[in-house]
């Protein structure tokens, strides 16, 4: 049987999805009232970072070790990854002595090649194009606070990075539309995203413009890793794109705010947005641990029911 990847959102299907979110809100609520789940006794992670992170490392550590199970953390600059050793090597010989492999790095290409000569699944943790497990998490949030996302308005203001790919893919998958506003020359990707449908996306010049009817408002960074060499650039070309308290006025009244973090207050959102009462930033990061817990039970184990 072919093994399952977690490489992009559009890897799962819609049925898939339902699943794992009803898995996430069964393994939280165990997590939550102490209840040991250890379903992952004797697995192991390997957990390999070419960028930064913060949350990514500390959601899949932390949560395949309270499934029972352990993690390895491999970067760049203390493996051979980091000297060359072809990509397709390393698959070979990590996925020989491990479980389950998230890595993140930059292209996709980089992922994809990794994930065909694995013998075990392996996810995206972030890559220049896709961060699908924050997109997860992010509309797990969504679905927890809100209900059901389908048939919902996203407003994506800023950049068209990896999170926004992410959505449009997810805005497909589970039948929901996003309006994007990105500035002059920092728009879709057309050739990675292909054919916009119209039911699912729509682009705003103005951001005010795609926050409006918005049900949830959401941003990211001005410059992601790896594009630091454009800072300066960046700065200067988002400034008018900063998610303010007029923009939240001009969505839905419960319209929610989220964002992935890290944050710049003060650059893609004020402080008045991401610290006020329509933020969920904080359970957005929380249920990263929750929605991976449930991703690696389903990509080890199977559809448990419970
Ligand atoms: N949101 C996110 O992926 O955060 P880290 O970069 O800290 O992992
Ligand atoms: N778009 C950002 C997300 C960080 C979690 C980046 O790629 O740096």
């Amino acid at each position: 049987m072919a093994i399952k990847h977690f490489l992009q959102f559009r890897d799962f299907t819609r049925d898939e999805f339902d699943h794992l979110f009803a898995r996430t809100r069964w393994i939280k609520n165990q997590f939550k009232s102490y209840q040991k789940y250890w379903p992952l006794n004797d697995r192991t992670l390997v957990m390999i970072f070419e960028k930064a992170s913060t949350r990514t490392r500390l959601s899949f550590e932390a949560g395949v070790q309270q499934l029972g199970g352990a993690a390895i953390y491999l970067n760049t600059r203390d493996s051979q990854l980091g000297r060359g050793e072809p990509v397709e090597d390393a698959a070979q010989v990590i996925s020989r002595m491990s479980d389950i492999v998230m890595i993140r790095t930059f292209e996709q290409a980089i992922i994809e090649r990794f994930a065909a000569n694995s013998r075990v699944p392996v996810i995206n943790g972030l890559t220049n194009e896709y961060h699908p497990c924050q997109i997860l998490a992010d509309i797990y949030t969504y679905i927890e606070q809100r209900g059901d996302i389908q048939g919902k308005t996203v407003a994506w203001v800023g950049d068209a990075n990896n999170m926004c790919n992410t959505w449009l893919q997810a805005a497909e998958v589970l039948d929901f539309k996003v309006h994007v506003s990105t500035p002059p020359g920092y728009g879709i990707n057309q050739e990675l995203v292909g054919k916009i449908d119209p039911a699912h996306c729509q682009v705003f010049a103005d951001p005010m413009a795609a926050c409006r009817g918005a049900d949830l408002v959401t941003t990211d960074v001005w410059t992601s890793m790896g594009y630091e060499a454009e800072n300066e650039a960046r700065m200067k070309a988002f400034a008018d794109w900063c998610v303010d308290a007029e923009m939240m006025a001009a969505a839905n009244p419960q319209a929610l705010f989220m964002h992935c973090l890290p944050a710049h207050r003060g650059e893609e959102v004020t402080a008045e947005v991401i610290d006020g009462p329509q933020s969920v930033v904080w359970d957005e990061a929380e249920n990263r641990l929750h929605v991976q817990k449930a991703l690696m039970e389903f990509l080890l184990l199977g559809r448990v029911q419970g």
